[in-house]
């Protein structure tokens, strides 16, 4: 594998003091660590089932949320707000990801009856049998100025460096360096829309899911208890989520750091104007077209 690696275009990040290093496979930076799970995903050649419902995201974009109310969706007639596992497990560890985890840890290989599987890979990067299964599949997309000042407070806090030290103005100019057709079986969420009215989100994606409410849940306060459940006040208070960590592809990783402030527009404390206009031109130029430009 490392011998894969060293063919590859890399970088490491000046403003992590050299501690994140990342290579470029298919058109897509990722980091070593990435780039073995992705491969090892290849070479297990993982085979996509028609039920399968794939969570699907960039990094920081609500991945966890996400992760979060999928499962208490689908198993919300074995366990309610009382005695949900996402009360002592983190969703990362509770559901199968699919290339963080190819082979599935001891805790999702049990619940691996539930039909989601969770991925950041790119469309391109998915395996085969994703694209001919027609798997059902939910995206989940956030304001990109909200997810570049995210993604640099997991990474710092990740190489344990403070802001101090690791100034958001260099990771900035960093990231900005890096730089449909399946109907009825894809669904885009919105993490600003989620937030503004998780009620009307949730119906959607329960339905989408094939889990609706029925009208007795409805009367019961179920959606309300699901919502409440998943809500970043509720989950980054659980002790697992302050204290626990998990096994990611050979790193510990701590469950706090899925959980920073969950604010729409702290991009604004962090962005200069130049920053704004830099990234804006940016998106055009990427995103113009797709309709996902928010
Ligand atoms: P911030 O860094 O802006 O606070 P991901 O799960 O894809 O890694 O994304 C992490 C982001 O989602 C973090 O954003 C985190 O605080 C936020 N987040 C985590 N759990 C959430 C929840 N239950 N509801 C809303 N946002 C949540």
């Amino acid at each position: 594998m490392e011998e894969i690696v060293k063919t590859l275009p890399q970088h490491t990040s000046s403003w992590s003091k050299g501690r994140l290093t990342y290579c470029m496979y298919e058109g897509f930076w990722m980091t070593k660590r990435f780039h073995e799970g992705v491969t090892n995903l290849a070479q297990q050649s993982y085979k996509a089932q028609p039920n399968d419902v794939f969570l699907c995201s960039s990094p920081k974009t609500g991945t966890t949320w996400l992760k979060a109310l999928a499962l208490a969706i689908v198993t919300r007639n074995k366990f309610d707000e009382s005695n949900s596992p996402l009360l002592r497990t983190t969703p990362h560890d509770f559901l199968r990801h699919l290339e963080v985890d190819p082979k599935q840890s001891e805790e999702n290989q049990k619940n691996s009856f539930f039909p989601l599987v969770a991925t950041h890979l790119p469309y391109a990067l998915m395996p085969k049998s994703f694209v001919t299964s027609n798997c059902k599949i939910v995206y989940i997309y956030r304001n990109i100025k909200d997810v570049v000042v995210s993604h640099y407070h997991f990474e710092r806090e990740k190489i344990k460096l403070s802001v101090e030290d690791a100034p958001f103005e260099e990771a900035f100019h960093e990231f900005c360096q890096a730089s449909l057709e399946r109907p009825g079986t894809i669904l885009f969420l919105k993490y600003e829309d989620l937030k503004r009215d998780p009620m009307s989100h949730v119906k959607t994606l329960v339905e989408f899911l094939g889990y609706p409410f029925t009208r007795e849940e409805e009367n019961a306060g179920v959606i309300e208890n699901v919502i409440n459940l998943c809500s970043f006040k509720n989950l980054s208070n659980l002790e697992v989520n302050k204290t626990g960590s998990f096994l990611a592809l050979n790193t510990m990783v701590e469950n706090r750091t899925f959980f920073w402030k969950a604010t729409d527009g702290d991009w604004e404390n962090y962005f200069t104007d130049e920053m704004k206009e830099k990234i804006d031109k940016l998106i055009y130029q990427k995103m113009s077209g797709t309709g996902l430009i928010l």
